[in-house]
This record gives C-alpha cells, structure tokens and sequence, in this order.
C-alpha cells in the first residue's frame, strides 16, 4: 500500500477563516465498526465510516478473512460478518499500510481465530513497537514470529480456543486495551483488562452495542477493570460513525490562530475520553463552544465552533495525555502562538506515533522561528504572542515524516506564518483525513 509522493503543498494566510463544515467520520470508531460488523451474524449498515486509507486497510483484511465488505450507492457501508469465531485463512499477507490501530486490533481477533496470517506495513510502521500486543496475546496462546525488535513484518498463528487472560496495561494503550477484548470475543471465559488511566473507550461502547456481556468497574484513583464474556454472539447493527475530533481539531485550531475567524465543525464526537484538547484550549482561552449536543451510535457528538482568540500558554495536565494523545502536534502549534511558556509532559509515547512526533514537531517550529526546548517526554514552548511565526526563512519546508498529523500540523502553522509554510508531503493525510487541503481552502485558506 505506498502511496506516491505528492509535490511539496503552500499553505499561507489569506484573510479569515469562516464557514461551516463537516470533518470525515472518527477514524477509531470506523475501524472497530467493521471489525464488529465482520463478527456479528448477518449484516450490518454503517453510515460516516471515515474512507481514509487506515480504515481501508482494514477492510481489506476482513475481506481477506471471508467477511463481506461493500460501499453503497448511497455512501454507507455494508457488512455481512461471519460471526465470532468464523473468520478464515487470509490467501495473502494483510497490509496494514500506515494504520497501527489497524494491525494491533487485527492481531488481537486473529489471536482467538485458527488462522496464520502474515501481517506487513509501510516504513512508517515498521518501526513501531508491536510487543504490547504481541506479550499479551501471547499469554493467550496465540504465537508470533516478528521482525528485530517486535516490529512488522511479522507472523502469527492464533490458538483456539485462546486461554482468557487478566492483563495490566504497562502503558495506556487503547490499541492495546481494544486488541485483548477483541480476542477475548472468541475465547470461553472471562477475559479482563485493568487500566490505570482510562483511555479511550470506544470499544467498550461499541461490543455493548453490538450485544456483548462487557462490565466496567471503576476502581481507585480512576483506574477501571474492563471484564468481558466470551463466546460472545454479536448482533448485526445499523450505525452512524460520528465526525473525528482529531481531524476537527486543524480546522478549529486554525479558527483560533487566525484573526477574525468563525468555525463550526458539525456532528463532532465528544467522548470524554477523547476531548483532552478541548478542555486545555479552553483553559488557554479559546472561544470553543459546543451547540446541539447529542448521541449519535453511542457516543456523545456536538456542533463545535471556535472563534480567533488570543491563547495563553500553560502547563497540561500530564493525566489529560490519554484523552488528547493524537492532538498534541496541533496543541504545540497554538502554544508557538500563544503568550508565555507551555510545558507538555509524559508524552514518551508521542515518540513512536506515525513519526516521533516530539522531535518532529520541535524541529519543524524552530524553523518557523518558534522557541522550543525539546524535553525527553515533552516540549516546552515559549510562544509568540499571537504574532505570526516564520522569521527565520521565508517559506521553509518542512518534513512530514510519513506522519499525516505532522503535515496537518504545519499546514495550520502556515496559515499563522508570514509567508506560509511549505509541507514537503501532504500525501500521508489521506490516512485520516482525506479532503483537509480542499476544506481548508474552502474556508478561506491559501493552499497551493
Ligand atoms: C487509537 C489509540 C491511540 C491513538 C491512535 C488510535 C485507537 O493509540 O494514538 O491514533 O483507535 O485505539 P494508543 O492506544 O497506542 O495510545
């Protein structure tokens, strides 16, 4: 799945940003709607699925497991699952492309499956630890040869039936969290999770929804014991996969850095356990307001629209790190633009993202001129005071590094920059959020 490189992207400001928009659907949420859809007995409607190459990935790979997989005329996806327990051989290796999300879930539902499948990715994931998963889903039986150090490519053999496992997160993953329940579908007993700092749960929504026996106990300090039944049966459903917080993020965030802008995202999900930049925007200042709050497929969704305001850096919360993971590169952007010092802290995970994105955004912000010390598990900023970056060089480029939130990032920062900002490859982008380019130009934005 290597896609070609695009040519370098101008991203410059050109006045306000306004209007009102749609983001694609929540990446997290479309990939565990196929997956349960492919395990539940009969079809299943998904509507907003985000068609990002991530998601797509993982389509491929239920396709290549025997579940149908199709798009409608009418945009929605259908889905005739082979029931928990039924998927086959793949005749080839799965390709995960750039999605990590998509090879760590797919290992946990082969894991409890008599299947051997060789799993293969992009460079990008290549050099991701894939040992969180590979441990656990060990101790459940299934058995991994893997490349160096725990990366793709690898092999794995599931075992069936699986052993049901009680496993403590080392880190808090919910990749991790999410691979160990959907293995745990397939394997008689009870098979639980304890996480020490809840991470996202939309998993645990979505197995509910689907019919599983799941219950969550809230433990001390806000740890949480995820426990859930296997042999699940899962009933098909009909579900519409709300607008991706981290993709609505660029759009709202430019709203805030670029003067006189006005931004509604429409039907954006805001899950507690994802709305970490939300809250910390705010307690910088933001103008962020929610309207219309609602559900949608089990999940709290919102209007969001965000207005330019002058940010004032801070400290964030290292506990918020769970719930705002993926928006740190868009946050370190605001805090290059904000008055005085932000310190982001317990963030060694950043560092095996897409890119390490805490060298890969300190080493892009200098270049526009922003003061950033690099930490070993944060970045410190000291931000402009809203006046515009980029005194170093006129239009620097700036490497993406594979990493569709890098390129995101920076096209955001262009349009804070004189002279903008030059993104070396916009063409990851379309793992998570294809169409950004064009909906930002359709706000007001120069992108050339
Ligand atoms: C995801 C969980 C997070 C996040 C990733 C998607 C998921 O990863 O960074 O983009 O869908 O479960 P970790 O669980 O590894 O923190």
């Amino acid at each position: 799945m290597d896609r070609e490189a695009a040519p370098p992207t101008l991203f410059a400001p050109s006045g306000p940003l306004r209007g009102t928009i749609h983001v694609p659907g929540d990446k997290s949420i479309s990939h565990r709607a196929l997956m349960l859809s492919a395990l539940a007995v009969g079809r299943s409607r998904i509507a907003g699925l985000l068609e990002g190459e991530d998601v797509l990935a993982t389509a491929g790979a239920l396709r290549a497991m025997g579940a149908g997989v199709a798009r409608t005329a009418d945009g929605a996806w259908e889905v005739d699952g082979v029931g928990v327990g039924g998927l086959v051989q793949p005749a080839s290796a799965l390709d995960m492309g750039n999605s990590g999300t998509s090879a760590r879930l797919l290992m946990g539902l082969v894991a409890s499956h008599p299947i051997t499948a060789a799993f293969t990715g992009d460079a990008s994931l290549s050099r991701r630890p894939m040992n969180r998963v590979i441990e656990p889903l060990s101790l459940m039986g299934a058995e991994f040869t893997a490349s160096p150090g725990g990366a793709l490519p690898l092999m794995m053999r599931g075992l069936c039936p699986a052993v049901p496992l009680t496993y403590r997160l080392p880190v808090p993953s919910a990749q991790v969290k999410s691979a160990i329940l959907l293995a745990g579908l397939n394997t008689p007993g009870v098979t639980r999770v304890v996480e020490s700092v809840p991470t996202r749960d939309h998993s645990e929504r979505m197995l509910r929804g689907f019919g599983a026996e799941l219950w969550i106990e809230e433990r001390q300090g806000g740890a949480r014991e995820i426990a859930l039944r296997g042999e699940a049966e899962l009933r098909p459903q009909s579900l519409t996969v709300p607008g991706d917080p981290s993709s609505a993020a660029f759009p709202l965030v430019a709203a805030l850095l670029v003067p006189g802008s006005d931004v509604t995202v429409k039907g954006v999900g805001v899950n507690p356990t994802r709305a970490g930049l939300f809250a910390v925007l705010r307690a910088m200042g933001a103008d962020l307001t929610f309207a219309n709050e609602r559900e949608v497929g089990g999940e709290p969704v919102a209007d969001v629209t965000a207005r330019h305001s002058v940010l004032r850096g801070l400290e964030v919360p290292p506990d918020l790190a769970p719930s705002m993971i993926d928006e740190y590169p868009i946050l370190f952007v605001a805090a290059a633009l904000a008055e005085g010092r932000t310190v982001a802290r317990g963030l060694a995970e950043l560092r095996i993202k897409e890119s390490d994105r805490l060298a890969a955004m300190a080493e892009g912000l200098r270049r526009l001129g922003a003061r950033v010390e690099e930490l070993e598990d944060g970045l410190a900023i000291d931000g402009s005071g809203a006046e515009p970056l980029t005194w170093n060089e006129r239009t620097p480029e700036i490497a993406a590094r594979l990493d569709h939130r890098i390129a995101m990032s920076f096209a955001v920062a262009g349009l804070a920059a004189h002279g903008g900002v030059r993104v070396d490859d916009i063409g990851p982008v379309g793992t998570s959020f294809p169409g950004f380019a064009a909906l930002l130009a359709e706000l007001g934005a120069e992108v050339r």
